[in-house]
């Protein structure tokens, strides 16, 4: 297969190119990516000598741009091109709207014009809002997006759903608890919280950290990806999740005690507006169909993670730089100062 892969330089992208070169000698891959904050050539180190792979920087915003990777053609386009982290989305959903709705139509628009075979929408369980203490997220959940990052997802969905509907478009949604594993941007929970521990910094909990998230390994999630790509039911959604729910005061726990460093590190600090309390996630159609279950351990998959952020110090601190301690002053200044001033009112 020839496939465009669009956020290609992002987390789950990265891991996912990578995996498709290794799982499928044939295949070649045109990576779109605008580079962003979020997005990183070094994530792709391993694969840009590669003969089957190209990298094109530009915006999936962008009809020419989008027109020129395609080339000559592919045989699928798989999006992961997104404004991804909600916090971002509740300061400014301007981008959100731009990348994550108008991009996905420029990429339907493109699909249908070259006649592309396939196309996967890589979405997200937000789109679904939050649950209460029970239940799991099914396919047949109504859309309730809480933050302008999950109703801008929700959006990208209908509108593949519409390509499908009206035009005939052979599309697929996926849709995804929280990731975890190598090359993820230390603005979410697991990489800041590790890098942070790494150098010495507090931990910012928000609220009572007892929201919970339910955790897959990166590898998993390519994986059920890829499946849903090449033997999914054309116009179905896929739900993908680990099976692993957990509290945040957990995961910083856990990740105090591998790095052996103090639990004074954790902060709570003034909680995400419109935080959504608990995700979880119902699998069964994927597992049913495809025969799709997650591989990866959690516990052994968090220590390798944590492993992999202790050896490359490298990369992330190349990335929390710049523009990065701008972000991390104007998202975290105020509420560590006012956590810290609220545990020496305590004292
Ligand atoms: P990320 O923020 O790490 O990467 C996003 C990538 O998209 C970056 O490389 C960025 O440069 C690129 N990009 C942004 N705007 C672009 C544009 N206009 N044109 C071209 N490229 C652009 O995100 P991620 O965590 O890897 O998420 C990838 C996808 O998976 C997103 O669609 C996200 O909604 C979805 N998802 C993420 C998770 C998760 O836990 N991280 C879970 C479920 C679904
Ligand atoms: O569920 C899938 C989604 O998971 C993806 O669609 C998003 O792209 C991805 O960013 C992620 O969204 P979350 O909001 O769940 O992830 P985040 O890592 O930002 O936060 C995880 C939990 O940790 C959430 O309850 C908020 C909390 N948190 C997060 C940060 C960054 C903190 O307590 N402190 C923090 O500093």
């Amino acid at each position: 297969m020839r496939l465009l892969v669009t956020g290609g330089a992002g987390f789950i992208g990265a891991n996912y190119v990578q995996q498709v070169l290794a799982a499928h000698p044939d295949d070649s891959i045109v990576t779109l990516d605008l580079l962003t904050y979020a997005g990183n050539l070094a994530n792709l180190e391993s694969v840009l000598d590669d003969p089957r792979h190209r990298f094109v920087r530009g915006d999936i915003a962008d009809r020419a741009a989008v027109a020129a990777a395609i080339g000559d053609g592919v045989d699928a386009i798989v999006n992961f091109a997104a404004e991804s982290h909600v916090d971002r989305s509740i300061a400014d959903a301007g981008a959100f709207l731009a990348t994550n709705v108008l991009g996905t139509q420029v990429l339907l628009d493109a699909a249908r014009a070259h006649g592309v075979g396939r196309f996967l929408q890589v979405s997200t369980d937000e789109v679904y809002g939050s649950l209460g203490p029970s239940g799991a997220f099914s396919e047949e959940t109504p859309l309730a997006p809480n933050s302008p990052y999950a109703a801008s997802k929700a959006a990208a969905d209908l509108l593949v759903r519409a390509a499908h509907h009206t035009h005939g478009l052979p599309a697929f949604v996926t849709r995804c608890s929280n990731n975890y594993g190598p090359y993820q941007f230390p603005e979410k929970l697991i990489p800041l919280f590790v890098t942070n521990a790494l150098a010495d910094q507090p931990l910012p909990l928000y609220g009572d950290g007892r929201q919970v998230r339910d955790w897959i390994h990166v590898e998993d999630h390519c994986r059920g990806i890829d499946l849903v790509l090449r033997e999914g039911r054309v116009g179905e959604v896929y739900n993908l999740g680990g099976g692993n729910e957990r509290e945040n005061i957990e995961i910083a726990g856990c990740i105090l005690e591998t790095l052996g460093k103090p639990r004074s590190l954790i902060r709570h600090v003034t909680d995400r507006l419109g935080h959504d309390r608990r995700y979880a996630i119902d699998a069964r159609k994927i597992e049913r169909e495809l025969g799709w279950k997650p591989r990866r351990d959690f516990a052994r998959g968090l220590r390798d993670t944590i492993e992999w952020y202790r050896a490359h110090r490298a990369w992330w601190e190349a990335v929390r730089s710049g523009a990065y301690l701008d972000y991390y002053e104007g998202m975290y200044g105020q509420r560590l100062r006012g956590a810290a001033g609220a545990e020496e009112d305590r004292t």
